[in-house]
């Protein structure tokens, strides 16, 4: 870890936050947390395909999966030095960067499927939470859908008292913090890389995450029991470094810019399959049990988890908040 920052520290020094350029090619190092058949793995390769061959070669994309480059905290950080020129963090992890807005994201049931989401990220809300990056070194290119999380444990759960005291891994924002809190379970801030071992170790009792990153990080041989709740929405903004983006020659800033709005077309086309085909590989495995609530039980979870709404506010933004329901048309029952 001391050894990466140092290594960023020296990368910023010696103006690597530039273009990076190896004889007179433009190098994208693309970083991310994921496994590659996931919707955002195979999104990033799209996204490589079609910019380097829009831009006839003069753009190489170098995909780096799987957090084999960085951990969670640390890719932000090698974003903002320049170490990195392209990221797709969840929108859960933006909070420590300042910006706590980005946490609307994770209020639960806030979004009832992605017909709701996408009124946010592909309308006017979105635009304006992509602006508000500029002011730390960041430029938001796009939205990516993944989808919407469940719960996994060792033991089952039916109900939302079954969390009770149990240790649950999260992503870094306060907002799911209160939502476990509101459960009366113990949140466990941990970058995604670790989730596996941890829950295989029993340092935590269970997750939180959409089918595809359940899968895809074999979380199943490690978790007996999961619920389909649905309780809240995973996804992520495409950024990229500013000073690097505003420093590419226009021509090629276009051609990117269309292999970027073409690559989202395709995540967010693909997202809802590739998770509804992982839960049936997870059920397939049969190593752990899925249990489908039923409507009293998804609602006993609703009910149990709004009141997450009011609690955060103040930290998001009534505003905001109150916004995202008229678009979406969000109601309590
Ligand atoms: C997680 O940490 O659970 C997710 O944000 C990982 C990801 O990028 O989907």
């Amino acid at each position: 870890m001391k050894l990466k920052l140092t290594a960023l520290a020296l990368a910023a020094t010696f103006g690597l936050s530039g273009i990076a350029q190896a004889a007179g090619e433009i190098v994208i190092k693309f970083s991310h947390v994921v496994a590659q058949n996931t919707p955002k793995g195979k999104a990033a390769e799209y996204f490589k395909k079609l910019a380097e061959e829009r831009t006839k070669g003069r753009v190489k994309v170098q995909v780096y999966p799987n957090s084999q480059l960085y951990k969670d905290k640390e890719e932000l950080e090698a974003l903002q030095l320049g170490a990195v020129q392209m990221l797709a963090p969840a929108l859960s992890k933006f909070g420590p960067l300042g910006l706590k807005e980005y946490e609307v994201f994770d209020l639960p049931y806030i979004f009832k499927d992605y017909a709701a989401l996408h009124k946010v990220t592909e309308g006017p809300i979105g635009q304006q939470l992509l602006g508000k990056l500029d002011s730390k070194g960041i430029k938001g290119l796009a939205f990516w859908d993944n989808g919407f999380k469940h719960f996994s444990a060792n033991k089952p759960i039916k109900k939302p008292q079954d969390l009770q005291g149990m240790k649950m891994r999260i992503q870094s924002s306060k907002v799911l913090e209160e939502q476990m809190r509101t459960l009366r379970a113990l949140p466990q801030v941990m970058a995604f890389s670790e989730v596996y071992q941890a829950l295989q170790t029993g340092v935590v009792d269970g997750t939180e995450n959409p089918p595809s990153n359940m899968y895809t990080q074999k979380i199943h041989e490690v978790q007996k029991h999961m619920i389909t709740t649905g309780h809240g929405y995973l996804g992520y903004a495409v950024i990229v470094n500013k000073k690097f983006w505003d420093g590419l020659p226009a021509d090629i800033r276009t051609q990117l810019n269309s292999a970027m709005k073409d690559a989202t077309k395709y995540a967010n086309d693909i997202a809802k399959q590739e998770n509804d085909a992982d839960l049936a590989r997870i059920a397939k495995s049969g190593k752990t049990v899925i249990y489908k609530a039923t409507p009293a039980e998804l609602a006993a979870f609703k009910k149990a988890l709004l009141p997450v709404h009011t609690k955060m506010s103040s930290r998001i933004g009534a505003n905001l908040i109150k916004s995202i329901y008229q678009q979406t048309g969000f109601t309590a029952n």
